[in-house]
């Protein structure tokens, strides 16, 4: 990399926050549902409209908006996206501008967070810790599921065509639980933490959400009560528990006699975003370990399960790795 470059990467990579941060207030304020529309319609809401102007040419800049004479706009790509209930937007403004940034930046303390928890990694408390106020639990998983809808039904649509009940192990709202019901017509058993299964909707009657921890497999619906699973899926929960839990939990999985498991999670040198997912996980998930799709290819392999395919869901940020029992 030539000089030239190299302070282009710095500057890009050092300066990223300001447009990431407008991207992110965007969507808090549901400014693309306004859109079209100039600085000066927006008025009752943002008095300032050179205000905004400068704030849409950074989102123009990046390609989310784009300017007609005084009217800003969106591309229909960006549109599809960004615009209306339950869109990307949910997410972004909801659970990675309110609860994942501070987590990593400044924090509610207002110190910056990554480098506190770099000194002293066992000041981290987990989901577990954090869904203890149970507030936090809902309005995460309001817009956690929001942003599995996508995945959700690129994962439904990779299992090995499941011919029986699912497990679905923090499995949050219950997202890739709802496609599968959709795309195989099979029953999914969620379990999750109590704040977030106590707040979960209703859904209809193929989807059951289970107050349990994945950590402790007798939490789990039971044998003894006629419960035979096909396959389980375990999406982001690796990311989401402490490394030495992952292979005992594929032990549990496997005493349980499940013929697939597929674990869909962000994964070391699957891209740009998945080291960054990894990370921001990493600062409060005590014992976070970050997996490479080798080493989960070959956990499963040890204990008779095939890797049969992996797969990006996100691009550049997830990948879903299957094992079957030959
Ligand atoms: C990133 S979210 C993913 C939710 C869902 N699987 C999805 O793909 O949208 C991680 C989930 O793991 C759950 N979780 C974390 N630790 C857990 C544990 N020990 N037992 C059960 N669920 C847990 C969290 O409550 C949260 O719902």
């Amino acid at each position: 990399m030539d000089l030239t470059a190299a302070a282009r990467k710095v500057n890009e990579t050092g300066y990223g926050y300001i447009a990431s941060w407008a991207l992110l207030t965007a969507c808090e304020q549901r400014l693309f549902d306004r859109l079209p529309a100039s600085s000066a319609d927006l008025t009752d809401t943002y008095p300032d409209p050179d205000l905004v102007d400068t704030w849409l040419h950074v989102l123009a800049e990046q390609g989310f908006v784009e300017q007609k004479e005084a009217t800003w706009q969106m591309p229909e790509s960006m549109e599809r996206l960004l615009v209306g209930d339950n869109s990307y937007a949910d997410y972004l403004g909801g659970q990675i501008l309110q609860q994942m940034a501070p987590r990593m930046t400044l924090g509610v303390g207002e110190t910056n967070v990554l480098a506190d928890v770099l000194l002293d990694p066992d000041s981290r408390v987990g989901y577990e810790g954090w869904f203890a106020d149970a507030a936090e639990a809902e309005a995460y998983q309001a817009s956690q599921y929001a942003g599995s809808l996508g995945p959700a039904k690129a994962i439904a649509a990779s299992l090995p065509s499941p011919d029986g009940r699912v497990l679905d192990l923090g499995g949050g709202w219950g997202a890739v639980a709802r496609s599968i019901v959709k795309h195989h017509d099979v029953d999914v058993d969620v379990v999750d933490l109590g704040a977030v299964v106590d707040s979960a909707p209703p859904v209809n009657d193929r989807v059951s959400f289970v107050s349990g921890n994945a950590l402790d497999s007798a939490t789990w619906p039971t044998d003894t009560n006629g419960v035979q699973y096909d396959g389980a899926v375990l999406s982001y929960l690796f990311s989401s528990i402490p490394g030495d839990t992952h292979e005992p939990l594929l032990d549990d999985l496997v005493e349980r006699d499940v013929r697939w498991i597929a674990i869909h999670d962000f994964m070391v040198g699957s891209g740009a975003h998945a080291a960054a997912w990894s990370l921001q996980h990493a600062v409060f998930v005590p014992d976070h370990r970050s997996r490479s799709v080798d080493e989960l290819s070959s956990m499963l392999d040890d204990r008779g399960s095939e890797v049969e395919q992996s797969s990006t869901v996100v691009d550049e940020m997830t990948t879903l790795v299957i094992g079957c029992r030959s």
